[in-house]
């Protein structure tokens, strides 16, 4: 790891970062009153106590070791270690009163981020013989689970009634039309998934590298918005199994979805009546359906709307080359070239509470003028999610990728309105299960 080396004097800057992390974990716990800590969101996920306790819990079951503290075992570090995954088996049944108190979970919290922060800055870090943690891995690691559940943070959150939540600002209504469907002509070329090792930071399904040979095809300039998804739903694609899989329409019927989670038909109204029967839920309320923003849907619903057009969710690769090939065969660092990212590049880090119009960042297109790539909703592929050649698992959390390489997960690219702007790196990978339809997540189709 010669280039990837941190140097001592570099830590206080991976230590502020884990400052700027927790403050963004805490602020999103601010958003609600005590009482709805304890409330389940989502049916298939933690009450959002374990949220409050498993951010902190996780930094010290990581880093302990390296750090050589001494291992006290409380029921709270055991208590708080694993979120669950929703595929397999059946939905938690645990009562809040199976969960401690909210000042004992705070007392929890201080208690470990002090022993860190008097660790991490004091003999113990540098005389620590743990690699992960003098080249930065380790906190790297901690500050980036925490971003990721910044993300899942604000997925729950959006998932509770606006009863549930603090009183904020109402979200206002985006009237500006979605913009012209257009299609972009990718010329055949070579997509790099990955990054080599010893150069920076990835999680470990981001190595090794991968030269995949893409051929000629086309692409949404544009994901699919929620005025072109609404023409999918209208034309009655929730109830013709020929534009599903089996499992996904066993899935659908199952859990009776007849529209995309986001959205919500105004009560009274039938199947029959126009657009603005449609209202989209928002963050902090409801609002009429923004027909200019991205669609959020499941994996199963993306396919089923590209197979009633006719075409294809991209692959892993022809995702990459879209967004960071060119003509010349040269690979960018991000789709608008190699400056890092700001804010006028996308709707990410933490920008918005919700989505952007699809048109709204020009400045972040790609040199084959595929707009939106980065931001305003993770991208599904086509792509089983998997490793790379050359994948080896981080020895200090081994599951983290490799407990999902079972065919039944896959890969999303891009990044949401909240993806903290490190994640947008080429190589990051996200993935999820086809089933799962709370995640800020959207597509744009291909043909070959
Ligand atoms: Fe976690």
């Amino acid at each position: 790891m010669a280039t990837y080396r941190v140097a001592p004097q570099l830590q206080p800057t991976l230590q502020l970062r884990l400052q700027e992390a927790r403050a963004r974990t805490d602020a999103l716990f601010r958003l609600l009153p005590h009482e709805s800590l304890y409330d389940r969101p989502i049916p298939e996920r933690h009450r959002l106590i374990f949220y409050l306790g498993h951010l902190e819990a996780f930094d010290w079951n990581l880093l302990r070791n390296a750090l050589e503290l001494p291992a006290p075992a409380t029921e709270l570090d055991r208590l708080f270690a694993f979120g669950i995954d929703p595929v397999d088996g059946g939905l938690p049944t645990d009562t809040p009163a199976d969960w401690p108190t909210i000042a004992q979970v705070e007392r929890y919290n201080r208690r470990v981020r002090e022993i860190f922060d008097e660790a991490l800055g004091g003999a113990r870090a540098s005389r620590s013989s743990s690699a992960d943690l003098t080249d930065g891995t380790l906190l790297h690691v901690a500050i980036e689970h925490r971003l990721m559940h910044a993300e899942t943070l604000a997925y729950l959150l959006h998932n509770l009634p606006v009863d549930r939540k603090l009183p904020h600002a109402a979200p206002v209504a985006d009237v500006r039309p979605s913009p012209k469907p257009q299609n972009v002509r990718i010329a055949a070329g070579i997509a790099t998934l990955g990054q080599a090792r010893g150069a920076a930071f990835g999680w470990d399904n981001e190595f090794e590298t991968e030269r995949v040979a893409v051929p000629s095809f086309s692409i949404d300039a544009y994901p699919v918005t929620n005025g072109e998804y609404l023409k999918f739903v209208q034309a009655g694609g929730y109830g013709e199994p020929r534009y599903w899989r089996a499992e996904d329409w066993e899935w659908k019927s199952g859990a009776n979805l007849e529209h995309p989670h986001f959205w919500k038909r105004r009560s009274g109204t039938s199947h029959d009546e126009a657009v603005n029967q449609w209202e989209y839920r928002a963050m902090f309320g409801n609002i009429p359906l923004p027909l200019s923003w991205p669609v959020f849907v499941s994996h199963a619903e993306a396919s089923a709307y590209a197979r009633w057009v006719g075409r294809k969710l991209p692959t892993e690769a022809q995702w990459h080359r879209a967004a960071y090939g060119a003509h010349d065969q040269t690979e960018s660092a991000y789709p608008w070239g190699d400056a890092p990212p700001n804010p006028t590049r996308g709707n990410f880090h933490f920008k918005s509470w919700d989505a952007a119009p699809v048109d709204t960042h020009p400045a972040g297109a790609s040199a084959f003028g595929v707009f939106d790539l980065l931001g305003n909703g993770w991208e599904w592929t086509s792509t089983v999610f998997g490793p790379l050649p050359g994948f080896k698992a981080f020895s200090f959390y081994p599951g983290y990728s490799a407990n999902f390489f079972d065919g039944k997960h896959f890969v999303m690219k891009g990044g949401s309105p909240q993806t903290d702007a490190c994640m947008l790196r080429r190589s990051f990978r996200n993935w999820f299960q086809p089933h799962y339809p709370y995640v800020y997540a959207t597509f744009r189709c291909v043909e070959d």
